[in-house]
C-alpha cells in the first residue's frame, strides 16, 4: 500500500511513523508513506497558503491552490483514494478502516483549524471526521486512521491472529489478565486458571456482551445473536436491574 500525506506540519508524523509496528510495516515494504509539505507549492512569494475568507469574518482559509497542485503531483493520484481529515466529515470506524486497507493508495489531505476553501471537495473523495470533538489540526486524525489502517495489512502484526477477537470487530473484548495471578490481593478470575476451553469461552462471550450491554448497546442491535448470546443478555438485563 502506497499512503501520501498533505499537511503544513510534516514533523508532527516523524514520531509516530519512526515507531513501533508502522515502522515495522515501512521496514517489511507492506507499505510507503510519504510526506508531502502542500506549502512549497504556494504561488506567493512568501509561501502564504491562507487568505481572507470571502463574506467577510475574523478567520483566514486554506487556499485550495496549493493543495490541489501538490495533489496533482502525486504519481497516480487519478485512483488514488482521496480523504480530507475534518470534523464536519463522515465519522471514521472500524469498518471504514477495513475498507480503507483494502485500497492500494490512500491520500490524507490534513484539514486545518482555520478552514480549507470549500472547492477542495471536488478534488477529493470524502471528508472524514475522527469524532465528535474538535483537534488543532486534521494532522493527529490523520495519524489515527493511518495507524488504524496499517495495522490491518495482513503481515503488518507479527501474530496475525491479534486483530480477530478485538474491540469493534463486532462487539467490544472481554477482559484479559496476565501473571501474576495475584497483584496486591487483586486476583484473575478462576475460570481463566481453570484450563477448561469451554468454561473459558464461555466466560469471554459473556463478559464481552455484558461490558457491550453496558457501554455500547447500539453495537448489539445490528448483531446476529444465536440462541446462546440471547440467553446470556437475558441473565445480563437482568443483573442490570
Ligand atoms: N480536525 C479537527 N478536528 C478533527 C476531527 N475530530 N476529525 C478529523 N479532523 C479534525
Amino acid at each position: 500500500m502506497k499512503i501520501d500525506i498533505l499537511t503544513l506540519f510534516p514533523e508532527m508524523f516523524s514520531g509516530v511513523l519512526e515507531s513501533s509496528i508502522i515502522k515495522r510495516a515501512i521496514e517489511a515494504n507492506l507499505v510507503s508513506i510519504n510526506i508531502h509539505d502542500y506549502r512549497e507549492f504556494s504561488l506567493d512569494k512568501n509561501k502564504k497558503v491562507d487568505d481572507y475568507s470571502y463574506g467577510g469574518g475574523a478567520g483566514m482559509v486554506i487556499r485550495v491552490q496549493p493543495i490541489v497542485d501538490c495533489l496533482k503531483s502525486i504519481k497516480g493520484i487519478e485512483t488514488a483514494k482521496k480523504i480530507v481529515t475534518t470534523p464536519k466529515g463522515i465519522k471514521y470506524n472500524q469498518l471504514k478502516a477495513k475498507s480503507l486497507a483494502n485500497e492500494k493508495h490512500i491520500v490524507v489531505v490534513c484539514g486545518h483549524y482555520e478552514g480549507i476553501d470549500e472547492r477542495i471537495i471536488n478534488y477529493v473523495d470524502e471528508e472524514i471526521s475522527i469524532g465528535d470533538y474538535i483537534l488543532t489540526g486534521g494532522e493527529i486524525a490523520a495519524l489515527a486512521i493511518i495507524d488504524s489502517v496499517v495495522r490491518l495489512i495482513p503481515g503488518s502484526l507479527g501474530n496475525n491472529q491479534s486483530n480477530k477477537d478485538e474491540s469493534f470487530e463486532e462487539i467490544l473484548e472481554y477482559p484479559q489478565y496476565t501473571r501474576p495471578d495475584n497483584f496486591e490481593d487483586l486476583l484473575v478470575p478462576d475460570v481463566l486458571l481453570s484450563g477448561n476451553h469451554e468454561l473459558i469461552r464461555k466466560y469471554r462471550r459473556f463478559e464481552s456482551l455484558k461490558i457491550t450491554f453496558v457501554r455500547r448497546p447500539d453495537l448489539l442491535e445490528n448483531l446476529n445473536l444465536n440462541e446462546e448470546d440471547k440467553q446470556m443478555l437475558e441473565k445480563i438485563k437482568n443483573i442490570k436491574k
